[in-house]
């Protein structure tokens, strides 16, 4: 069947939520309550936010509780095993709830969802869940919930291709900082990596549109904008007229207002020389780059199909260095890689020694079915990369230590983002390189930048006065 254009199953699902909301209002006295969990990365979460807007403009309230939920949506994360397991253990706490309130709903979405195998193990071993559509059908989710909720059996929708939706009602998380999504969808297909078959191929939004959003998130009192893609350094690919990451990011910098930038994820075989130059030119975007190395060794960088050298990354790291007075970096690496021996992991030892990551996301190698690194022998022990995993973790926290204590006495740039974990009277923020910062001060600073004395540092956090 040939697909309708975009604009009129638009339009239709503005017509689902109208009917939607109908139909709600005559089935509740109060507005029922949604609980929406996205359990993966920040795009996972901003889709969320489109989930709840959507939900929101349909007469849904929310809860973060199950048991108060007329309806729970779990918006899924595929990357690692582990993280599958999650979901699956929280669908099955449901259970025994959708068996008190049959009413009840229950919804899966996302990454895991948009795989096939996934949604017919759903179909099969999990009766009770009454929605399941994938990444690309996320905007039908008016349509599903209005069939079910009148009575037709389960929903399940999938395939789709990956398109940009503009124009979706949105509720936002937090009221701070708030997520930009510049584009979707990833080309690299590292070997390890599911995400390019669950989020398709690569597009880029209009810079356009994204410069309305940014400055509505100033206009709404915004004041850390994070623009987000999987590889943010190849965003433009195919907009007429051209345009590239740098260009975008200082368009966004140059916005009117008190804020910040950040952006995420930054690919090393794309990070320009012009980016790290926009980066020290304008006063608006953090001192602080997420570069993932994945690994330090050339060898298993090539069998990652990532497409750069421990060489280029470096001089990449030290051009950076030169350019940005303080910048500081962020990494993800995996251990274990298939066919990763223990010299290679020593090369990743050594160049988290040499860069000195401020933060570094660490991840033992998950085999992902339908990605070429699934065929590849695997004959290290877990145990063994257990351990070499904890030796890359003692490495970290080591450097971050020294690299906190040498921000003792220092005055930092923080942003107050809430409470803080000390206790009563204090508040938690964020400075420029991302690190945790709490202090003392009253409520009405949240949403702030303040400076703040470094006086001590504990491995999750630093801590200071206000100057
Ligand atoms: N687009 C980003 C990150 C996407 S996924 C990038 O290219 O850096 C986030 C991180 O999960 C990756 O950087 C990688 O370190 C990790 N990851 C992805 N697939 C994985 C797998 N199969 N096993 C273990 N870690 C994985
Ligand atoms: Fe996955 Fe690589 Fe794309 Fe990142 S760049 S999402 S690791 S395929
Ligand atoms: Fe993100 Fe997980 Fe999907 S990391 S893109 S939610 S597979």
């Amino acid at each position: 069947m040939e697909q309708q254009p975009l604009a009129q199953r638009l339009a239709l699902q503005r017509e689902y939520m109208e009917k939607t909301s109908q139909l709600l209002s005559r089935r509740y006295e109060h507005p029922p309550l949604a609980l929406v969990h996205s359990f993966g990365c920040q795009q996972n979460q901003s889709d969320g936010e489109k989930l709840r807007g959507m939900l929101a403009a349909m007469g849904y309230g929310f809860t973060d509780r199950p048991e108060q939920a007329d309806l729970v949506l779990y918006n899924t994360c595929a990357v690692r095993e582990n993280a599958e397991d999650r979901v699956l253990g929280n669908v099955g706490a449901l259970k025994p709830l959708k068996k008190q309130r049959p009413e009840m709903l229950i919804g899966l979405c996302g990454c895991m969802m948009q795989q096939e195998q996934m949604a017919e193990r759903i179909r099969k071993s999990y009766p009770y869940v009454d929605l399941v559509f994938g990444t690309h059908a996320l905007y039908q989710l008016p349509e599903l919930l209005f069939r079910r909720l009148s009575g037709e059996k389960r929903q399940f929708r999938g395939g789709g291709e990956g398109e940009i939706i503009e124009g979706l009602p949105l509720c936002r998380e937090g009221r701070i900082k708030g997520n930009l999504p510049i584009m979707y969808g990833c080309d690299n297909f590292c070997s390890y990596c599911i995400v390019p078959y669950v989020r398709g191929r690569e597009r880029s939004r209009r810079p356009g549109d994204i410069l309305a959003e940014a400055r509505q998130l100033v206009a709404e009192g915004y004041k850390e904008i994070t623009l987000l893609g999987q590889n943010v350094n190849s965003y433009g690919k195919g907009l007429e007229p051209p345009v590239n990451f740098a260009q975008l990011l200082c368009q966004v910098a140059q916005l009117p207002g008190e804020f910040v930038v950040r952006f995420m994820t930054s690919h090393p075989k794309d990070c320009t020389r012009e980016l790290i130059d926009t980066i020290a030119q304008c006063e608006k975007i953090c001192n602080h780059i997420h570069l993932p190395v994945q690994s330090g060794s050339d060898r298993i960088l090539k069998r990652m199909n990532r497409r750069y050298t421990v060489e280029h990354y470096l001089e990449l790291i030290a051009y950076a260095r030169q350019q940005i007075p303080g910048v500081t970096f962020s990494s993800d690496i995996i251990v274990g890689f298939p066919g990763e021996t223990y010299e290679d992991f020593l090369g990743t030892l050594e160049l988290v020694r040499r860069v000195r990551y401020s933060t570094l996301y660490t991840f033992l190698y998950s085999r992902r079915s339908g990605t070429p690194a699934a065929q590849l022998e695997d004959p290290v022990p877990s145990e063994e990369k257990s351990r070499w995993f904890q030796q890359l973790l003692d490495a970290e926290s080591s450097i971050r230590d020294q690299l906190q204590q040498a921000q003792v006495g220092r005055v930092e740039r923080v942003l107050a983002e809430g409470p803080g974990r000390t206790g009563e009277g204090w508040l938690c923020g964020r400075n420029f390189s991302n690190d945790i910062v709490e202090f003392p001060g009253s409520p009405a600073l949240v949403g702030q930048f303040l400076d703040v004395r470094i006086e001590r540092a504990q491995n999750w956090a630093l801590f200071g006065s206000l100057v």
